[in-house]
């Protein structure tokens, strides 16, 4: 007969990590809004590099192919982190829509500077999040998720500052 284990690893508080279970539900809360948020500009950003019409077309096709690549291998090292506190990732439409500080691309594609207006305002929405959050990591010694929030805001506020110079005149 197979032998049960004490404490199932699904179970969040069998962790014993030196973060309490608290502080825990709370980092993976704010992750899990940042991963929203991250999957959504991922996707808007996809949508306008195949959208994307006009004069910059060669420019913004390719300066978005490599924003939804950074933001697409951005949202695995969030997930994992989740999961490293115990909790489980969200990870469907409908759950990222709840989640989510950003709206959805529009239906029909804008021209190419709305495009670039609406994700400078898409980063600088993700910087907001990641944010919000860094207090809670600090206070609990969260230091990897600190660490990937420090990354994240990074590459969210150089992106909007590139994509505001090219609304400038
Ligand atoms: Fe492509």
């Amino acid at each position: 007969m197979a032998k049960k284990t004490s404490k199932s690893t699904a179970n969040p508080s069998s962790i014993n990590i030196g973060i309490s279970d608290k502080d825990r539900a709370a980092m993976a809360e704010g992750l899990s809004k940042l991963l929203a948020d991250t999957y959504t500009l991922y996707l808007t950003t996809h949508n306008f590099h195949w959208n994307v019409t006009g004069p910059m077309f060669n420019t913004l096709h390719q300066m978005f192919m490599v924003q939804y690549t950074e933001l697409w291998n951005a949202v695995d090292p969030i997930a994992e982190r989740i999961r490293s506190l115990g909790h489980v990732a969200p990870g469907s439409y409908a759950q990222f829509a709840k989640l989510s500080s950003l709206k959805d691309a529009p239906a029909t594609p804008p021209k190419a500077l709305e495009m670039v207006r609406i994700l400078v305002e898409g980063h600088e929405g993700v910087a907001r999040t990641a944010r919000a959050l860094f207090p809670l990591a600090d206070q609990a010694s969260d230091e990897p998720t600190a660490d990937l929030l420090t990354q994240r805001l990074t590459v969210h506020e150089q992106t909007a500052w590139m994509l505001r110079s090219l609304l400038e005149e």
